[in-house]
């Protein structure tokens, strides 16, 4: 038992990226649901594409799982086409929004800026936002791994404010180990996650530090979940691939 657990309830989170028709999804939802059951004291998340918030939200209505987006636009409305604001992802039933994953990042240009700005946009409208962070293969060889994050959580970060415990959500997800089977290490993990929250600290006091849950993404499997948790500044997991099968995320579930 971690000292910490009454503080920072564990998170797991998946992510099902551009996967999933809106039947697909439902079938998907409704299968997990049954499957964590049983679950106690784990806060749940499933993330699906916008086209399949809706009837995801309809199927997970009282149960124990909550909705995510991955994605959101800064804006309130405005002539933004293919965007979605944080008011449309509340009226669609999301309490949690994924900011700054790494492939938004890489392949769509998303800079600390406009992750701060979708932050802010978040907040404002009382989700849940969890800020991704990470180092890509080449910055960690270049022992550039805490200057990435330190930037990457600072201009993120900047000016915002956080009255709430649990408000925040901050997942470090090093680049070179989403998709690719490559994990970190419990040491990488625990090294990094205690210095994230040692910034947190800095920026925001220890009150927020204490109550931040920091999550850990990238290759996260059920063979691996059990000793990712084990570590003390691990708080939950965001998973990728490994939430798109029910039963498997399941067992990721039931770390
Ligand atoms: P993965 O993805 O679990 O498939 O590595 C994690 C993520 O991108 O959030």
């Amino acid at each position: 038992m971690k000292e910490s657990e009454n503080l920072r309830i564990p998170l797991i989170a998946g992510n099902w990226k551009m996967f999933k028709t809106a039947a697909e999804a439902r079938e998907t939802a409704a299968q997990l649901i049954q499957l964590v059951d049983d679950v106690k004291n784990v806060e749940i998340m499933i993330a699906p594409p916008f086209t399949s918030l809706s009837v995801v939200a309809e199927i997970i209505q009282n149960s124990r799982i909550g909705l995510g987006a991955q994605n959101l636009h800064w804006a309130k409305e405005g002539a933004f086409t293919g965007e979605i604001s944080a008011s449309m992802l509340v009226s669609a039933g999301c309490e949690y929004v994924i900011i700054g994953h790494s492939e938004r990042r890489q392949y769509f240009g998303e800079t600390d800026e406009t992750v701060h700005q979708k932050l802010h946009a978040a907040i404002q409208a009382g989700l849940i936002p969890i800020l991704c962070v990470g180092e890509t293969g080449t910055q960690r060889d270049e022992k550039k791994t805490f200057s990435v994050l330190d930037k990457q959580m600072e201009n993120g970060l900047e000016k915002l404010t956080f009255d709430a415990y649990h408000l925040l959500v901050v997942a470090y997800e090093p680049v070179w180990a989403i998709g690719t089977g490559k994990t970190a290490s419990p040491d990488q993990v625990q090294e990094v996650h205690l210095y994230l929250r040692r910034h947190i600290e800095k920026q925001f006091g220890e009150a927020l530090a204490k109550a931040t849950r920091i999550l850990y993404g990238g290759s996260v499997k059920p063979n691996n979940i059990t000793e990712l948790m084990a570590l003390p500044d691990v708080d939950g997991a965001l998973v990728g691939g490994a939430s798109l099968q029910p039963d498997v995320f399941s067992k990721i579930i039931h770390f």
